[in-house]
């Protein structure tokens, strides 16, 4: 198992290259169950998500190869055996996005086998929205052994009306399963109370390129008209504007000045905006050609204005970027407010940032963060992903040395985490945590 060494308190200076997005290449990459002819994604992280993903589709008859370029990987999907429809817990249990296999899989070949994604880190997860989406496009949803069993009677799905909303907004996944099912259903589908995440526009960007029939996506009510089949597609995965975020965040707390390439700021509009709340510049520099690919300065000369965060569903501030935004607080000069309306339970990294020597105190969805002057390097645990990014936030600024342990949790959605800081001047490394524990090891 690794561990990440930081030493705090170095300024970073240069550009760090945005990669494409985790979220957004799961469900695209499961779209290649939609076609018989080959999806090919360009600009896919090289993460564990996305290596358990190749391995749950080629477990499920999709034949991935993998060319790696400068921009990240490209991958070539064809499905090479239409007879695969079972999602194993195994592989599931790995990754909850898993469970966007079942809509593909369920509207293309009439039968899935998903195993039910249990609890994880962040929260309970149900994935009961996704059921009662498929149910309503006439899917017969059956439990067996831990697996949700989804069987289309006569082999397709039919068009319905979707209410995806719930306590807390709506889906992402569960909008992705039942917009990714909907194109090859039987007549018109309307998704009520769908996510508007740039993600789920991105999917449905290249359904269309498919040959789906899809309106309103970005929007809460998504229409779709079922066609017979879709084809095969070439497609560059939308930016990750939760890396953008996070290294948005490393600049800002060690009071730096870095530029970001390739940053979705089209679809960052609340991170950006808290930001320059807090007193942190994000200036947008060269083509506007494409606003989700823009290139952007990001710097801090003053102190850190507290401020109040609830996460919201987009384009409200996201969850994913929660973690990192506590961490840049935990130095302000007053009192901010944490509201998490998303997954109320996702405040893991709470009692790690308060190890480094952080004032927080939660109750229950709300954490008041009140700033200190100084963190202090120590030994701490990442949990989630996001949870542990928001650790090496802290780590990047805090006096002395800090070691995050289990970092395979930050593995799975940020590439070479430990690298593109370290290109602009973090100190920062990998090491295996027996070795490290056994050396003397300095940075
Ligand atoms: C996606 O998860 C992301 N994952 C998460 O990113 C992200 O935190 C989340 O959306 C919210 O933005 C991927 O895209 C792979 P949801 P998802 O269904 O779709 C409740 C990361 O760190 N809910 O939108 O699974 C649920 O409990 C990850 O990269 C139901 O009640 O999240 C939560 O409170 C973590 N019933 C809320 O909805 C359901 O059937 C939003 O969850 C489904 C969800």
């Amino acid at each position: 198992m690794d561990v990440f060494v930081i030493k705090g308190g170095r300024k970073l200076s240069g550009t760090i290259r945005i990669n494409g997005s985790k979220n957004a290449a799961l469900p695209l990459m499961t779209a290649a169950l939609l076609t018989d002819e080959p999806l090919i994604l360009s600009e896919v992280p090289n993460l564990s998500d996305i290596r358990n993903m190749t391995k749950l589709l080629g477990e499920l008859g999709v034949q991935s190869d993998i060319e790696t370029t400068d921009l990240g990987q490209t991958i070539t999907h064809r499905v090479v055996d239409p007879t695969q429809s079972h999602a194993r817990y195994e592989i599931v249990r790995t990754m909850r996005a898993s469970i966007s296999t079942l809509g593909p899989l369920v509207a293309k070949r009439g039968y899935a086998r998903v195993s039910l994604p249990g609890g994880c880190a962040i929260g309970q997860r149900p994935v009961d929205l996704h059921l009662r989406g498929l149910e309503a496009l006439g899917a017969k949803i059956t439990l067996d052994g831990g697996d949700i069993i989804a069987q289309a009677p006569g082999g397709r799905l039919i068009g319905a009306s979707v209410f995806l909303g719930g306590p807390f907004g709506s889906t992402v996944l569960g909008t992705a399963n039942i917009l990714s099912a909907a194109t090859l259903a039987r007549g018109t589908t309307i998704i009520e109370s769908a996510a508007c995440e740039p993600e789920i526009v991105d999917l449905a960007n290249m359904l269309i390129a498919m040959g789906a029939k899809i309106s309103g996506a970005g929007s809460p009510r998504i229409t779709i008209e079922g066609v017979e089949e879709l084809s095969g597609t070439t497609h560059r995965v939308m930016p990750d504007r939760i890396e953008a975020g996070t290294y948005m965040c490393a600049a800002a707390i060690t009071q730096s000045e870095i530029t970001l390439d390739n940053c979705p700021l089209d679809a960052m509009m609340s991170a950006t905006d808290t930001l320059g709340h807090m007193g942190v510049d994000v200036n947008a520099v060269g083509s506007a050609d494409d606003p989700m690919r823009r290139s952007c300065v990001i710097s801090r000369t003053g102190a850190i204005t507290p401020v109040q965060i609830t996460t919201q569903p987009h384009p409200g501030f996201p969850t994913d970027l929660q973690a990192q935004f506590m961490a840049l607080l935990c130095l302000s000069n007053g009192n901010a407010v944490i509201t998490e309306k998303i997954f109320p339970e996702r405040f893991l990294h709470v009692a790690e940032l308060c190890r480094m020597g952080a004032q927080i105190h939660r109750q229950g969805a709300t954490a008041v963060v009140t700033g200190v002057q100084q963190l202090t390097g120590a030994p701490v645990m990442a949990s989630d992903l996001r949870a542990s990014a928001g650790l090496v936030i802290a780590a990047l600024a805090a006096q002395g040395q800090t070691i995050i342990n289990r970092v395979y949790h930050i593995d799975r959605g940020y590439e070479h985490l430990e690298d593109k800081p370290a290109k602009v001047g973090a100190s920062i490394r990998r090491a295996n945590a027996e070795e490290f524990a056994n050396s003397t090891m300095t940075l």
